[in-house]
């Protein structure tokens, strides 16, 4: 009973930890697209000036428009990171109810169990629902979806493995009880930068 009443009334809670996985996942893809328009705009013009490239005043001119092209932000893709942000907010929050329900207590022992939770269960999810989510936004076929999760699911789920883990325990250790929300946020939005990439930006063989 006091899981469900937890889950029904805790309602505060869990439109505030919904409303910001969905602003981190934002603030995630908008600071990855910047970084990607500065990789194909800004970093080769030190390595390449102009001058060196431009062979005739043509030449110049292209080159001249390429390096300096104007940002331009991709809101849909930003708007479907949200989305699927939005939609990992409740699992999240359901999850880590029951778990502190299930293992309360903050020895090494139950900090341990959770984490071992958190990374075999939780955060597989959380991938599912962040590739399968945008892949339906793309309105793609189930077999496009399958491709990318095989492609991609494995990586991500490892440097997920690698991350998260080791904030957490900063985060019970060094980090004052009144900042753990916050911190929590800023690692998360650390992640989505992360996530955005994988998902927009990274190249495989
Ligand atoms: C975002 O979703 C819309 C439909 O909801 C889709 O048309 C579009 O291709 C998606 N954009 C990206 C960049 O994934």
């Amino acid at each position: 009973m006091g899981i469900l009443r937890q889950l029904l009334f805790g309602k505060y809670l869990l439109v505030t930890n919904t409303v910001s996985c969905g602003l981190m996942m934002a603030a995630g893809d908008v600071i990855q697209q910047r970084s990607e328009h500065w990789k194909k705009h800004c970093s080769d013009k030190k390595y390449f000036p102009s001058s060196v490239i431009a062979a005739s005043p043509e030449d110049e001119k292209v080159t001249a428009i390429s390096s300096t092209s104007a940002y331009g932000h991709d809101y849909m893709r930003t708007r479907n990171m949200t989305v699927v942000g939005l939609v990992q907010g409740p699992f999240h929050h359901c999850f880590y109810t029951i778990l502190d329900k299930v293992l309360p207590g903050r020895n090494a022992k139950s900090v341990l169990k959770k984490t071992f939770l958190d990374q075999s269960i939780a955060s597989p999810t959380c991938l599912g629902i962040f590739f399968v989510g945008l892949g339906i936004l793309e309105s793609r076929k189930i077999k496009e979806i399958c491709e990318e999760l095989k492609l991609k699911f494995g990586d991500t789920w490892k440097v997920d493995c690698c991350f998260w883990p080791p904030a957490q325990c900063i985060n019970f250790i060094f980090v004052p009880l009144h900042y753990r929300v916050l911190y929590t946020n800023v690692m998360t939005m650390v992640y989505d930068i992360f996530l955005s990439y994988m998902k927009y930006d990274a190249h495989f063989e």
